[in-house]
């Protein structure tokens, strides 16, 4: 087993989309700056969603424009239809995230269709961010729970799943949106994806509202999965999914991989002055 793991640094992205508080332009920048000082491989900046659904990020396009790109790291951006990619596009991404859900209910709140209807949204986005030579993740939301339906059957997530590896994408981001997961649940799910697909293409994004994110990683990486979704700091939460707390800590990622003996490349001190940086600011 490899032992080096992946981390994508969601802070910018699912941290600040969740918080009332809107930072400004510049201290998004020094967040995401910060982030790749501490070495982290792969951010996730923005996302080029409606500012109606998601105000906290409207300003997608003058983030990237202003962030410092450190070679060999990774800036990625949340994509939900062709306005998006089109948007994405002129800001000069290395990815792309298309979002689809394993829940009918929550892809309605989330993103305004049917799981169906989002299929066929992404379909033209993935192509042509195929042909513009960028990275393509797909994340299926909802996978080990959903705030409107509950419970949600591994294989529903692997329908999903299935669906977007079809369309092209090159990495699937498998998520526990409300942090409900357990490591016996967490394997079900990972499971049924892992059928399809190599777990060099699989990551694991988890909430950690009950604090069960760092049990559920360990059972994904006993799987093989070697890419980690965190988030500086814990923020996090998506607004369409009531009651829904942070993303799994970074710190605590790090710390946990670092004490299993894997390796990140990550400065774990530098990431906890960047989560604490952002936390004041977001203090009332
Ligand atoms: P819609 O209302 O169905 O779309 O929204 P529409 O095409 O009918 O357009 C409605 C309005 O939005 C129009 O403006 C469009 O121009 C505008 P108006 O005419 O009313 O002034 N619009 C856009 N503006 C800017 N950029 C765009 C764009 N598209 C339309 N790309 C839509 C559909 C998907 C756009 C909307 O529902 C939306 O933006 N949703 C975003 C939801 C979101 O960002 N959720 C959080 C991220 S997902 C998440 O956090 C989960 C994750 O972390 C994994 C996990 O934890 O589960 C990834
Ligand atoms: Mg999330």
């Amino acid at each position: 087993m490899p032992s080096r793991v992946t981390i994508v640094e969601v802070s910018p992205r699912d941290g600040l989309q969740n918080e009332k508080a809107v930072l400004p332009v510049a201290a998004k920048v020094a967040l995401v700056d910060a982030l790749s000082a501490a070495g982290v491989p792969v951010i996730e900046v923005t996302s080029f969603v409606s500012p109606k659904a998601i105000p906290q990020l409207a300003d997608a396009e003058q983030v990237m424009a202003a962030i410092t790109r450190r070679p060999g790291a990774r800036y990625t951006v949340l994509v939900p239809n062709e306005r998006g990619y089109d948007r994405a596009l002129t800001t000069r991404p290395d990815g792309i995230v298309v979002f689809g859900a394993a829940s009918e209910t929550f892809s309605q709140k989330n993103i305004n269709c049917s799981v169906a209807e989002s299929i066929e949204r992404f379909r033209p986005v993935v192509a042509r961010a195929k042909a513009n030579g960028l990275q393509v993740r797909g994340t299926v939301s909802c996978a080990l729970g959903c705030p409107y339906e509950g419970d949600i059957a591994p294989a529903a997530v692997r329908d999903v799943a299935a669906r977007l590896l079809d369309l092209g994408v090159d990495e699937l981001s498998i998520a526990d949106t409300i942090g409900v997961g357990t490591p016996e649940r967490t394997r079900a799910v990972f499971e049924a994806v892992l059928a399809l697909t190599d777990a060099t293409r699989v990551n694991a994004h988890f909430h950690d509202t009950y604090g069960r994110a760092l049990v559920n990683l360990e059972a994904c990486l006993a799987l093989g999965v070697r890419s980690i979704d965190a988030s500086a700091a814990g923020l996090g939460g998506c607004p369409f999914a009531p009651g829904a707390t942070g993303n799994v800590a970074t710190e605590a990622v790090l710390a946990m991989l670092a004490a299993s003996g894997y390796e990140t490349g990550v400065d774990l001190a530098a990431v906890q002055a960047a989560g604490a940086a952002v936390r004041r600011l977001l203090a009332p």
